[in-house]
């Protein structure tokens, strides 16, 4: 459930017409629903009740400093893939002390930062990252805390692209592997092994990928306990679908409730401290996207709305063929007659198409739309490509609004570029 419904025939984000934020911020922005944030927070966190937990929210889904401040503020930690990430997170308020830090390619200043920050746990993916996060501690007089990051090679049913829990995949290390990275661990003196974590894939709508992994990640703990290793934390990553879909079709995700039982029941009485990583199903549904249309172009076999928004702010449907509902901020009539049109945006390339013989109610230029459940890799994955500002981001809370993000315009780009000396001043 989110808080972007029509109220007398004007769609508001909570209790603020997105209109009145469109007049004031100008158009595209991403617009974010405190209400909707909570609740998203507090139902998963209600899913896990009884398990001894740690709720880490994937920023790398929203990283904007006031979703992160809201979500901590409920008592979430982060999950950070880089030292940007991490910086965020400290910057927005998450104690280092709920900061987990994954991540295939950590260099050597990242790791450092991470180890003089305190943060919680680091989790790492390959030997080379163990050996070298092992001799920066160890040159500091410190041993710090690390989860082996497993690859079980379980197929998550999702998206190419967002899949990273089969052995082809670049992510973690192959769980047949874990005993004797241990014993090398154990010898190195910087670290100290206290986790195992896994991140199957993104956008999972079965929960029997979970099940399969989360069991050998259980199985695995009890083993290396055998062998001697104080194994106290499972980090299961995150991952659980949402539906994008206008009326649910397509795609049926879990609820958290049933994810959550699912958890429980596979990890018994493991007794561990479990960590999770949710980050689409929180911040997915508590942010739209509004654009204008520019203009309406009729072809000869096609009917071309163009909106003011483009493949540079919402990557979303040219990179992973996502569907994002479309709606108008104005409702529509009751049984009003739909068009067959392309949502596409202003950006030199065909792939700049957001839908393709979408059925919506008639626009017409000047009109308002939203893209639904662009709150997660939406605004993070934006770009300036043609030359484009970075769009606005937008939060309410019940009657208010601010500006979390004002947009960066070109000449704020441009302000970070220098002509060489042998160019003419001008
Ligand atoms: N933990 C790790 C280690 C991850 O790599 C990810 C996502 C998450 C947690 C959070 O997954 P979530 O709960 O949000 O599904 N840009 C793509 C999604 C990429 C996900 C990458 N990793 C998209 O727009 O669909």
């Amino acid at each position: 459930m989110d808080h972007f419904e029509y109220r007398g025939g004007e769609m508001f984000a909570e209790d603020v017409a997105l209109s009145t934020i469109a007049e004031q911020v100008g158009t595209p922005f991403y617009c974010y629903s405190t209400a909707t944030i909570k609740r998203h927070f507090t139902a998963y966190n209600d899913a896990l009740d009884g398990l001894d937990r740690m709720i880490c929210y994937a920023m790398k889904a929203n990283g904007n400093l006031a979703v992160i401040r809201t979500l901590a503020e409920l008592g979430a930690g982060a999950d950070v893939v880089s030292g940007g990430e991490m910086e965020r997170a400290l910057r927005a308020g998450v104690p280092a002390s709920r900061i987990v830090f994954s991540g295939v390619g950590k260099t050597a200043s990242e790791l450092e930062r991470a180890i003089d920050n305190d943060i919680f746990q680091i989790n790492v993916e390959s030997k080379q990252e163990l050996d070298l996060l092992s001799s920066i501690a160890a040159a500091k007089g410190r041993v710090v805390n690390v989860s082996i990051r497993i690859n079980p090679d379980v197929d998550a049913k999702t998206h190419e692209k967002i899949t990273t829990g089969k052995s082809e995949n670049k992510f973690g290390i192959d769980m047949n592997r874990t005993s004797e990275i241990c014993a090398h661990a154990a010898a190195l003196g910087g670290v100290n092994i206290i986790g195992i974590a896994m991140h199957i894939g993104s956008q999972l709508c079965d929960l029997e990928p979970y099940r399969i992994a989360y069991k050998s990640g259980v199985d695995l703990v009890k083993q290396l306990r055998q062998e001697g290793y104080d194994i106290e934390r499972l980090d299961l990553g995150g991952g659980l679908g949402i539906s994008y879909f206008e009326d649910g079709e397509n795609s049926t995700p879990p609820t958290p409730f049933e994810y959550g039982a699912m958890v429980k029941d596979v990890i018994g009485d493991l007794d561990c401290k479990i960590i999770l990583e949710p980050g689409r199903v929180i911040m997915g549904n508590a942010g739209v996207l509004v654009a204008r249309v520019t203009y309406i172009k009729q072809g000869p076999s096609r009917r071309f709305v163009i909106l003011d928004a483009g493949m540079n702010d919402l990557m979303r449907p040219t990179l992973y063929e996502a569907h994002h509902a479309i709606e108008p901020v104005s409702q529509p009539a009751t049984g009003c007659e739909l068009e067959t049109v392309d949502i596409v945006g202003p950006i030199c390339e065909s792939g700049d198409t957001f839908a393709k013989a979408r059925k919506l109610p008639p626009l017409k230029q000047g009109d308002l739309v939203i893209f639904r459940t662009a709150g997660a890799y939406g605004a993070v994955m934006a770009s300036s490509y043609n030359a484009r500002a970075l769009p606005a981001e937008v939060m309410v809370n019940g009657e208010d609004f601010a500006v979390t993000r004002r947009p960066i315009e070109v000449t704020d780009l441009m302000s970070f570029e220098d002509m060489p000396p042998w160019l003419a001043e001008r």
